[in-house]
């Protein structure tokens, strides 16, 4: 593919899932830059950018999605700025159909969700629980979730506890929930959620937690033109 520089590689790296997996593919595939390296650096540690055109990787997503290799197409930590610069991008042929961002009680993305919904374009909360607070890449200055005093009196009431009250908000608002759980159990008890409503109030009140503070800032990328966190939202 000549033009694959343009595109971050988009065609390249769908084609190599779609061996790796199978005939039904994958289910998200990430644009990245050509080479075996996933974030290749320079002799310094630095991170090496391509300088990746946004809307001619959306370009090479659709043209994914025409060849059969992906059923839907979204995209991922994308800011207002960044949704409206494909959104109208001329000779558009598909929406991004969502856009998986951090969302949880702790940072709710009022305005996101608000611009999102307008759109049609589903919010998938990454960290719904808080993360796993590891501190190579969370910033845990933000206190654990879980621990919030409101989520755990909610869950109290419900007999269900404060993951669940937390994963009950965001499906409730709307917000799909992609926690993660290495033990059954959890597993199990994130799926537990669809027995009980919050009302109203109560989902004020856990809307009234958000810190506006992100546990995922991806500060190692800041410096990149496109690093999305800058903006308001
Ligand atoms: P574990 O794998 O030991 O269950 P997030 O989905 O926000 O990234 O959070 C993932 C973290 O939350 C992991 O550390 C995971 O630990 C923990 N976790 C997942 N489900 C639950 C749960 N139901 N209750 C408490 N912690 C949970």
């Amino acid at each position: 593919m000549g033009d694959d520089w343009k595109s971050g590689g988009v065609l390249r790296i769908q084609q190599k899932c779609c061996t790796s997996a199978g005939k039904e593919g994958q289910d998200e595939v990430f644009g990245g830059q050509p080479g075996d390296a996933i974030y290749p650096k320079d002799e310094n540690g630095k991170i090496i950018y391509h300088e990746t055109d946004l809307c001619a990787t959306w370009e090479a997503m659709e043209a994914c999605k025409d060849a059969g290799l992906a059923k839907s197409i979204g995209v991922s930590n994308f800011n207002r700025r960044q949704l409206e610069m494909i959104l109208n991008k001329p000779g558009l042929k598909y929406k991004p159909v969502s856009n998986q961002v951090e969302c949880h009680p702790y940072f709710t993305q009022p305005k996101l969700l608000e611009y999102c919904r307008q759109h049609d374009i589903v919010i998938v909360g990454y960290s719904p629980l808080g993360t796993s607070r590891d501190e190579t890449w969370v910033n845990v200055s933000s206190p654990p979730l879980l621990k919030d005093p409101v989520l755990n009196a909610i869950g109290k009431k419900y007999n269900k506890t404060a993951a669940q009250v937390a994963l009950r908000f965001s499906i409730q608002r709307g917000v799909v929930v992609i926690p993660k759980s290495f033990n059954p159990q959890r597993i199990r008890e994130n799926f537990q959620i669809f027995d009980f409503c919050l009302t109203e109030k109560e989902m004020k009140e856990i809307e009234a937690l958000n810190k506006n503070v992100r546990y995922v800032e991806l500060l190692m990328w800041r410096d990149h033109p496109e690093y999305p966190f800058s903006d308001e939202y």
